[in-house]
């Protein structure tokens, strides 16, 4: 039916205004005030009367937003509505963690809960459609976005996105959002970790490693794409047919559309792959992309295009039927005006149900990295506590960046979340800034690296007090897009703050912001106590210190490996063997593929984290030895808690293929559970593993299982715990 619907409306529409659906414009004037006269902004405005944007993103707010709309069903012709797309990443008002905080929490269930919370803000604010989730697999740290996906597995990865689509689009009612799942593809493996640098992988790593967590949002119903500003292959994204057309539109049977990344379609041109923006219009009209974000290529080209026989016709009604299909989907046909009821925009932005929902997700998504001598949690009573460092106090950083409409100054600070126990005495220093100067969404961070002003106060208060909570780690603009590092350490002065206080009172607790793995290594041999926060959003604060005084038990497990040095990067669990591994080598021994100065193992590995509870397996069993093409085996383990907490524990199974007809990584996640485990219980975990568990992109170049010998490893992280094996035979 709604094909048909579509197909009612594509009949009606002139090839100009075919073009005007796949053109989408950033928001360009005060929306409410007067009409623009001149400039980008009157030339927008009146294509928009014309029918020529089929989409606007940045623009928000149900009076904004009926005000834009109006103009598009009122004013042209055939008053086809606009779908307003916005990035929301992590929330809208009420702000969530950032994505690689929330996948700490291996929590789908949570997961999905907080996207349906994102998504039910911004879709009272006028917003349809969201750019998001990101599902690039990242390996390397120094590549500010990794803050936005879930790090460096395409299993996980893939469950990740899974979540987040069913949490943003629901059943596409007024309380929903439409998904685009970005950025198709290879982005993250830009060279060097810096972004938007040239990618340069294998047809092996993009459909082994990259593609996975894209194809698993596709089926998963995702209604649309962003393709990415890197090249592939020499070829940008953009302008990829076997990306766009062959293996998502094409292999996948995506019905969906594609929107560009900004301006991505004329960087082709910078890029050298167009020679102009009319060529970069075609090249990517050619390739399969659909919508144009703020490139003007296709409303100042596509027409001439077609006429000249450059691109087809055909060509631009598929990629208008698929826009058609997901606004007829989002019901933006029956009524424009759905997303924007002022009364339930009033009534929605920040619900005490939504302040709940990301302080749950923000307790979550901590992850416990280091606790000797149970030095947490914290007694509630009677103790001197010190609250010290330049994010102790900070009510902005926690939001961390993609934060749209989080204002400044809204997230609860530790040393606010901490005031809310009032059995101990607590003083607070700042003892030095992280930055100086005013940072915004584009300008650069300028980190303090020589006011130490503060410090002496900070350890005069770490004397006095039983014992320190040290908030310090990257400010919350310092990661995310184009804000790459090529030192991945603590910002500044604040290492050399800690050493201060430390040197003074050795009852550390590091608290940590940040949005990607760091260097830790003098804290992880000194400091007794590590906490992972992340940038944790709204509720940061109260969620931080639920957890540190043990209100909240912390389960969160690494989605990303922490290296122990830059050097190290790309760093992930799941690499490959190599044909000189090391193994058995003497020690002298120089030909091997290691470091001279430094060990291979990552200072802190994927699927790493504690708990005040602990943890033992035992017991791992498969029902069989060997399966075949329609069979499965089970496997079992048991997971005792240990102790008399209860606890949850992410139980994480892992497989080795261990010959292929192309080499196979020396260990792949294949399944995990979050199992609640009260003190003293034993509870038996059961994975399934079938064909579809041990299929891969192999020399064929399908995907398929192919027989042999298999090692099954089971444990608390990538560093099992517990080992067998199977055979698969077809
Ligand atoms: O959605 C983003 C994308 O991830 C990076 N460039 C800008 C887009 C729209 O804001």
């Amino acid at each position: 039916d709604t094909d048909r619907r579509v197909d009612s409306v594509l009949n009606l529409m002139t090839l100009q205004e075919k073009i005007g659906q796949m053109n989408q414009y950033n928001g360009f004037w005060e929306v409410t005030g007067p009409a623009p006269r001149g400039g980008a902004a009157a030339m927008k405005y009146d294509q928009l009367k014309k029918g020529m944007v089929g989409s606007m993103l940045n623009v928000y707010g149900t009076k904004d937003v009926r005000a834009l709309q109006k103009i598009a069903v009122e004013e042209t012709r055939l008053g086809i509505p606009v779908i307003f797309g916005l990035d929301v990443i992590h929330g809208y008002k009420t702000i969530s963690p950032i994505p690689l905080a929330e996948a700490a929490s291996w929590d789908m269930e949570a997961i999905q809960k907080s996207a349906e919370i994102a998504a039910a803000e911004a879709a009272a604010a006028g917003i349809n459609w969201t750019f998001a989730p990101m599902v690039d697999v990242s390996r390397d740290a120094r590549w500010g976005r990794v803050m936005e996906g879930a790090g460096e597995d395409p299993y996980f990865n893939s469950r990740v996105a899974e979540a987040r689509v069913k949490g943003f689009q629901g059943n596409l009612d007024e309380f929903h959002l439409a998904a685009c799942v970005k950025h198709f593809a290879g982005y993250a493996f830009a060279e060097a970790g810096r972004d938007y640098n040239t990618v340069d992988i294998s047809d092996n790593t993009l459909h082994n490693i990259i593609l996975p967590p894209f194809k698993a949002a596709s089926d998963a119903g995702a209604l649309t794409f962003m393709n990415s500003f890197n090249e592939l292959e020499g070829i940008p994204a953009t302008g990829n047919a076997y990306l766009q057309k062959e293996i998502l539109k094409g292999d996948w049977g995506f019905k969906g559309f594609i929107v560009t990344d900004w301006g991505s379609m004329g960087e082709m041109i910078t890029h050298g792959y167009a020679a102009n923006l009319k060529d970069a219009a075609m090249k990517a009209a050619n390739a399969g992309n659909d919508m144009d974000m703020e490139s003007e290529g296709y409303v100042k080209h596509l027409e001439a295009l077609v006429k000249e026989g450059k691109v087809s016709e055909e060509r631009i009604n598929d990629a208008v039927r698929r826009i058609l299909r997901v606004k007829f989907m989002m019901g933006l046909f029956d009524d424009p005006y759905k997303y924007c009821d002022e009364q339930r925009e009033k009534t929605t932005i920040g619900k005490k149900e939504f302040h709940d929902g990301v302080l749950d997700m923000a307790k979550k998504s901590i992850v416990l990295l280091k606790n000797n001598n149970n030095l947490l949690p914290l007694k509630k009573e009677g103790q001197k506590i010190a609250v010290i460092g330049a994010l102790a106090n900070d009510k902005t950083s926690p939001l961390g960046n993609w934060r749209i409409n989080g204002d400044d100054g809204t997230a609860v600070s530790v040393l606010e979340g901490l005031q809310h126990y009032k059995g101990n005495t607590i003083t607070y220093a700042k003892g030095a800034d992280v930055v100086v100067g005013t940072t915004t969404f584009g300008t650069e961070v300028h980190i303090n690296t020589t006011d130490k002003s503060g410090f002496n106060e900070a350890v005069q208060a770490a004397k006095a007090a039983d014992i320190v909570v040290m908030v310090i780690g990257e400010y919350g603009l310092q990661t995310g897009e184009g804000r790459s590092r090529s030192k991945i350490d603590i910002p500044g002065v604040q290492e050399e703050l800690l050493k201060a206080v430390f040197e003074v009172n050795k009852n550390v607790v590091v608290v940590l912001n940040n949005g990607r793995p760091l260097i830790l290594n003098w804290e992880a041999e000194n400091v007794p106590a590590i906490v992972e926060a992340w940038h944790l959003g709204t509720e940061s604060g109260n969620a931080i210190a639920q957890v540190l005084y043990g209100d909240y038990n912390p389960s969160g497990k690494l989605p990303m490996s922490f290296p122990k040095a830059v050097g190290q990067l790309p760093i992930y669990y799941n690499h490959k063997n190599t044909g000189r591994p090391g193994n058995g080598q003497p020690t002298e021994s120089v030909f091997w593929s290691h470091y001279g100065d430094i060990d291979n193992a990552p200072l802190y590995p994927f699927g790493y984290g504690l708990s005040y509870s602990s943890f033992a397996y035992s017991n791992l069993t498969l029902s069989s030895n060997s399966f075949n093409k329609n069979g499965q085996i089970t496997v079992s383990v048991d997971v005792k808690n240990t102790s008399n907490r209860d606890g949850k524990e992410v139980v994480q199974l892992y497989l080795r293929d261990m010959v292929g007809s192309v080499t196979r990584p020396v260990k792949e996640l294949k399944g995990f559970e979050l199992a609640e485990i009260k003190a003293g219980e034993t509870k038996t975990i059961t994975f399934t593993i079938s064909e579809k568990d041990i299929a891969f992109y192999t020399a064929n170049k399908i995907w398929e299982a192919e027989p042999g010998e298999f090692d099954v490893f089971v444990g608390g992280s990538s560093q099992t715990v517990l080992e067998s094996s199977f055979t698969y035979t077809n």
